[in-house]
């Protein structure tokens, strides 16, 4: 072999082991790529013995009559999850303060992780509080602090005397955010309202202040602003930061090869298999743009395939109820964010 070849077959090779190494790594754990699968040991609570449930969630206490969607277990490919452990949990965060910040997808994980904690711990002490838009539940025997910080946008909606503006450049909610020891943000759900439901009246980005603009762009930059928030504020020794990943709907039978499902009611069952026949929300690619972008580290809790397959998990009819009531964007506790929840405990132990 001259050099010339030598330095081909090297390069060749050098692509090879690259290449081999990337095919094992997919074959590794991924704990967010799997299928779900009954297990008889779930689910992780009786949700008619945690007392703070929330009505919207207890759907077996609204009467939901079937329950075998209680019993599936996530099974990632290539490995298999760590099951939760409340007591090594609580002994982890000892004295320390969790905060999920969003909407009220957040408020449904965090409900499930105070349902978690306290089925592990039924004789431990804990106190609710709310004030303004924070909720704390505390364990005091651990003085560990599980918050939610109701923020839809993340971004700020101020009063001005034009009306209520969405400021896509502006954060100041991120006060709240200082000093916790981990944070679990998410947004998604309200960038696409309309209507009497649309919380604010104009726009501003920059100097700028319009009546509207694409929504997937305002979503984008609102990801922009909150990772700078993220990159000056967070010192990733002593806070861990999370993005609970874009949590699906099912309205729309088409999308799991059902088109005469207009709703979830009804549905008893995930999709089977890995794969969601109506592919990923267009929102999930923006998020992971934006999330490439913070140099500091946050990781992406990445549950939009597992939950899509999950269009059994929903309330349907049998959350807040009434005549016209049809949740099919929340999710059953105990449920899919235990799930999330159990993910979570798998990154942090
Ligand atoms: C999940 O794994 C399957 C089988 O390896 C693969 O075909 C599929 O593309 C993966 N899905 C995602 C979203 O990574
Ligand atoms: C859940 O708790 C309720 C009330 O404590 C009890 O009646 C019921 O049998 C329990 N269900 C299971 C599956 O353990
Ligand atoms: C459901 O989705 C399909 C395919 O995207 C679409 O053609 C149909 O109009 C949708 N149905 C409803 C009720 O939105």
């Amino acid at each position: 072999m001259d050099l010339w070849d030598c330095f081909i077959f090297t390069a060749i090779s050098l692509v090879w082991v690259l290449v081999s190494h990337r095919g094992n790594a997919s074959e590794e754990c991924d704990l967010f790529n799997g299928s779900w699968v009954i297990d008889e040991a779930y689910p992780l609570y009786n949700s008619s013995s945690c007392p703070f449930i929330e009505r919207e969630f207890s759907c077996q206490k609204n009467g939901r009559p079937d329950s075998l969607y209680n019993k599936y277990t996530w099974k990632p490919l290539g490995c298999d999850l760590q099951r939760f452990n409340g007591v090594k949990f609580l002994e982890r965060f000892r004295g320390k303060s969790i905060m999920f910040v969003g909407d009220s997808l957040s408020r449904n994980q965090w409900q499930s992780l105070t349902c978690m904690l306290h089925s592990s711990v039924p004789n431990a002490n804990y106190i609710i509080a709310r004030e303004e838009d924070v909720s704390a539940f505390t364990f005091t025997d651990y003085g560990v602090k599980v918050m939610l910080d109701r923020n839809v946008y993340l971004v700020d909606v101020v009063r001005e005397p034009i009306g209520r503006v969405l400021k896509l450049q502006s954060i100041e909610g991120g006060k709240l955010w200082k000093g916790i020891d981990m944070l679990i943000f998410n947004t998604w759900h309200w960038w696409n309202r309309r209507g009497p439901t649309q919380p604010w009246d104009y726009i501003q980005i920059g100097n700028e202040i319009r009546k509207d603009m694409d929504r997937m762009l305002a979503f984008q930059e609102a990801l922009t602003t909150w990772g700078g928030w993220v990159d000056s504020n967070i010192d990733p020794t002593k806070t861990l930061v999370f993005f609970q990943g874009i949590s699906p709907s099912h309205y729309n039978g088409t999308s799991w090869n059902e088109p005469r499902a207009k709703s979830c009611v009804g549905q008893q069952e995930p999709v089977a298999g890995s794969r969601f026949p109506g592919g990923l929300p267009p929102a999930v690619d923006v998020l992971k743009s934006a999330l490439r972008k913070i140099t500091k580290p946050v990781k992406l809790l990445d549950i939009t395939l597992l939950s899509l397959l999950r269009k059994d998990g929903h309330p349907s009819i049998y959350g807040l109820g009434g005549p016209t009531a049809m949740d099919c964007s929340h999710w059953c506790l105990a449920g899919v964010p235990d799930t999330w929840n159990e993910i979570l405990y798998n990154f942090i132990l």
